[in-house]
C-alpha cells in the first residue's frame, strides 16, 4: 500500500462525515437512553376508552381488598386517563388490609435498576376522598426486599383535588430487577396519575442514562439523525411521531403508540430532549419529520399544508427567537438559546410513495423560503441518477448480506460529482451473516465505510442503524449497542465505527493498494490533527475480508528516508468470524491495541484473516 502524504494531494473530508441515527425502536429511548423508570406513567397506554388495560402496572391485593380501574378524570387535558383505586380494606374493622398494603406496582421496562446509595426522584399526582396514607417504595426482585420507601400522609382536605407529590428515595441496596410500588391500608378512593421515577444521576441532569450516553459520546458523533426511521412514518398516520405532542411539561404529554415497532412511549424523550441530546453530544441535530406519508395511508398534496406548517413550527421551536410563538415554548422549557438545527429530512424511505414528490415539493419550497440556510434532505436515491427535484442531500439506505456490503465500497465511485451529496443515513449487514451482531458483519461494514471515505467528496454524512436494542425487546437485529436495565456492550459493528471517529474533518490521503493475492483487501489513509494533544497523525486502515493471512508492504511517501515515528496498531478480529459479544462476554470481539516506537515510514504488515487493522503514525 503506497500512501501519498504530500500536502499537495490530500482532500478534506466533510466535518460531518460520521454521526449516529437514533430511532425509537427496540426500546432505544423509552426503557433505554431515556432514564425514566416507570413504563406507562400516565396510564394512557391502554387507549382513551376507559376502563382500560393498565399494563404493565399490576394490582397488589384482591377483589375483596381493592378495585382498580381507569377513568377520565385526570387534571391534564391532553391525557385524561387516570387510575382509580377503591380501597375496600382498612387498618381496623372487619376487612383488615394485608400487612404489605394494597395498591399497584410498576415493574418498569423489564425491571428497574436500583443501585445502593443512589437517589431516585418519584413524582406523582394524587387525589383522595379520605385522609391519605400512601407508601411509595422501591421493592426488589419478585416483590422481595424493601430498597427505599416514603409515606405520604394528609387530610382529606389536603388531597381533595389533584395534588403533585414529590419524594426523594435513597436506595439501601442494589437490585437490577426492582419495581415501584404505591400502597395503602386506608379505606377510601384514591386517584393516581403521571407517576414518574427518575434516577438523579442522569447525564447533566438532562434525563439520559449516563453509561449509554457515554457509549454514544465515545463515537464522537458529528450529527444525530432522529427520531426515525419508520417511527416517523407510522403504519398509519394517526400513530406517526408528531413533535407538538412531545413538548411542554412531561405530565401534559399524551404519549403515543408507535405502531411500526409495536410499543407505547410516554414521549418523555420528546423533540426538545432530542435537540438537547444533540447539543450534549456536540452533534448537529438532523430532524426527520413526517411528510404526510405513512406505511399505509397518505395525505393528498392538496391537503398537506397543515403538516408543512407543523414542520415550520418545529423549526421555529428549535431555533426561533425566544419571543416567537414556538421559540418561547423552548425558552420556557429551559433553553432560551436556539438549538443548532441546520438539517431536516422530509420523511423516511417514502420516495416510491404516490404522494411523496408532491408533498416533498410543498415542504421544500416553504422551508427554503422561510429558512434559506436549512439543508433539506430528500428520500430519493441520487447515487446512480440525478434527482428530478431540488434537494441539498439525498438519503441512501442499505441493509444487505456481508459479501454484498463489502462490494458496495464502490457504490459511489461513479456517482455524479455535480449533484446533491449523499447522506448514507442507514447501513448494516443483516440476516444470517449478522446474527445478533457478528464480526463478519462488522468487517463487511468496515470495507463499505472505507469506500465511503474514499468517496467523501460526494458523501456528506454516514450513520449505522439501528443504534440501540434493549435485549428484552429485539424488534430489529443486529444493532450497535445492546443493553438491559443495567448492563450494556457494543457489537463488533459499534467497534468498527470507533475506528472511523477521527475521519470527520480529517484529510483524505490518496493511496494505492498493489496486491496480487486477493481482492478481499481494502485500505484507506487519512491525516488529522488532535487539537487536545496538539499532535498530528496518519491513520491507515486495512480490512482483510478473506480467510487467509495477508502480508502487505505499507509505505508513506512524503517523509525522508530514515525518519522514524511512533506507531499504534489496533486490530479487530476473533477466532471465528461469526463471533459476537454478549452480556456474558462483552469484550470478546473488541479492538486490541499495541504500540511501537521508532517505526519507519515503510513497514511490512501482517493482516490476520477476517480482520480490520488500523495503524496510527504519530508524525
Ligand atoms: O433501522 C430500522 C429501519 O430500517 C428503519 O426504521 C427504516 O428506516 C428502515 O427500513
Amino acid at each position: 500500500l503506497v500512501v501519498d502524504a504530500s500536502d499537495a494531494t490530500g482532500r478534506p473530508i466533510p466535518e460531518t462525515l460520521f454521526g449516529i441515527f437514533f430511532e425509537e425502536i427496540n426500546h432505544a429511548g423509552a426503557g433505554g437512553l431515556w432514564a425514566e423508570l416507570v413504563s406507562n406513567r400516565g396510564f394512557e397506554a391502554g387507549g382513551p376508552n376507559t376502563p382500560s388495560n393498565i399494563d404493565p402496572w399490576t394490582i397488589i391485593g384482591n377483589e375483596s381488598s381493592i378495585i382498580v380501574e381507569t377513568d377520565r378524570t385526570s387534571c391534564f387535558d391532553r391525557n385524561k386517563v387516570a387510575l382509580r383505586l377503591e380501597v375496600l380494606c382498612d387498618s381496623e374493622g372487619d376487612n383488615i388490609c394485608p400487612n404489605e398494603g394494597v395498591g399497584v406496582y410498576n415493574p418498569g421496562f423489564w425491571g428497574m435498576n436500583i443501585e445502593q446509595g443512589k437517589k431516585y426522584k418519584v413524582i406523582f399526582y394524587v387525589r383522595s376522598t379520605e385522609s391519605l396514607n400512601l407508601t411509595v417504595s422501591l421493592i426488589g426482585t419478585n416483590g422481595v426486599g424493601n430498597l427505599a420507601s416514603s409515606t405520604i400522609t394528609g387530610t382529606a382536605a389536603d388531597f381533595s383535588s389533584w395534588t403533585k407529590v414529590e419524594t426523594l428515595l435513597v436506595a439501601k441496596a442494589t437490585d437490577h430487577n426492582s419495581r415501584l410500588q404505591l400502597t395503602t391500608n386506608t379505606k377510601g378512593v384514591i386517584w393516581l396519575d403521571q407517576v414518574s421515577a427518575m434516577p438523579q444521576d442522569t447525564y447533566k441532569g438532562h434525563g439520559f442514562r449516563t453509561e449509554l450516553f457515554e457509549m454514544l459520546s465515545a463515537l464522537k458523533p458529528k450529527f444525530i439523525r432522529f427520531p426515525g426511521g419508520c417511527f416517523v412514518e407510522g403504519e398509519w398516520l394517526r400513530n406517526a411521531f408528531r413533535w407538538k405532542a412531545t413538548v411542554g411539561p412531561w405530565e401534559e404529554r399524551p404519549g403515543h403508540f408507535g405502531d411500526v415497532w409495536m410499543y407505547w412511549t410516554d414521549d418523555g424523550l420528546g423533540y426538545f430532549e432530542f435537540l438537547q441530546l444533540a447539543e450534549d453530544l456536540g452533534a448537529i441535530p438532523i430532524w426527520v419529520f413526517n411528510n404526510g406519508v405513512s406505511h399505509n395511508d397518505e395525505v393528498d398534496t392538496s391537503a398537506v399544508l397543515p403538516l408543512v406548517q407543523e414542520a415550520l413550527d418545529g423549526i421555529e421551536f428549535a431555533r426561533g427567537d425566544p419571543t416567537s410563538k414556538w421559540g418561547s415554548l423552548r425558552a420556557a422549557m429551559g433553553h432560551p438559546e436556539p438549538f443548532d438545527l441546520r438539517y431536516v429530512a422530509v420523511g423516511n424511505e417514502d420516495c416510491g410513495k404516490p404522494k411523496y414528490r408532491g408533498n416533498y415539493l410543498k415542504f421544500y419550497h416553504a422551508i427554503r423560503t422561510a429558512y434559506p440556510d436549512i439543508q433539506i434532505i430528500s428520500n430519493c436515491d441520487g447515487s446512480s441518477r440525478a434527482l428530478d427535484h431540488p434537494a441539498d442531500m439525498y438519503d441512501y439506505h442499505v441493509y444487505t448480506n456481508a459479501n454484498d456490503m463489502f462490494s458496495r465500497a464502490n457504490t459511489f465511485d461513479r456517482t455524479s460529482r455535480n449533484g446533491p451529496k449523499a447522506f448514507v443515513s442507514e447501513y448494516a449487514v443483516t440476516g444470517k451473516d449478522a446474527g445478533t451482531g457478528s464480526l463478519l458483519a462488522a468487517l463487511a461494514e468496515a470495507g463499505f465505510l472505507i469506500g465511503l471515505e474514499k468517496n467523501s467528496d460526494v458523501i456528506e454524512m454516514v450513520s449505522y442503524a439501528p443504534l440501540f436494542v434493549n435485549a428484552n425487546d429485539r424488534r430489529w437485529i443486529p444493532d450497535a449497542i445492546v443493553f438491559d436495565s443495567y448492563q450494556m456492550y457494543g457489537t463488533p459493528s459499534y467497534w468498527v465505527q470507533k475506528l472511523f471517529v477521527e475521519s470527520s474533518g480529517a484529510t483524505f490521503l490518496p493511496s494505492t493498494l498493489n496486491t496480487t493475492s486477493s481482492n478481499q483487501l481494502i485500505a484507506s489513509a487519512i491525516s488529522w490533527k488532535d487539537s487536545t494533544e496538539n499532535k498530528n497523525y496518519i491513520r491507515i486502515k486495512v480490512v482483510n475480508f478473506g480467510r487467509g493471512t495477508e502480508t502487505i508492504d505499507i509505505s508513506i511517501d512524503g517523509f525522508p528516508v530514515g525518519q522514524q515515528f511512533g506507531c499504534t496498531k489496533t486490530v479487530l478480529t476473533s477466532d471465528n468470524v461469526m463471533d459476537e459479544n454478549s452480556f456474558a462476554q462483552p469484550t470478546k470481539v473488541v479492538p486490541q491495541t499495541s504500540s511501537a516506537v521508532n517505526v519507519e515510514s515503510k513497514i511490512q504488515a501482517i493482516l490476520s484473516p477476517f480482520s480490520v487493522t488500523s495503524f496510527d503514525f504519530l508524525i
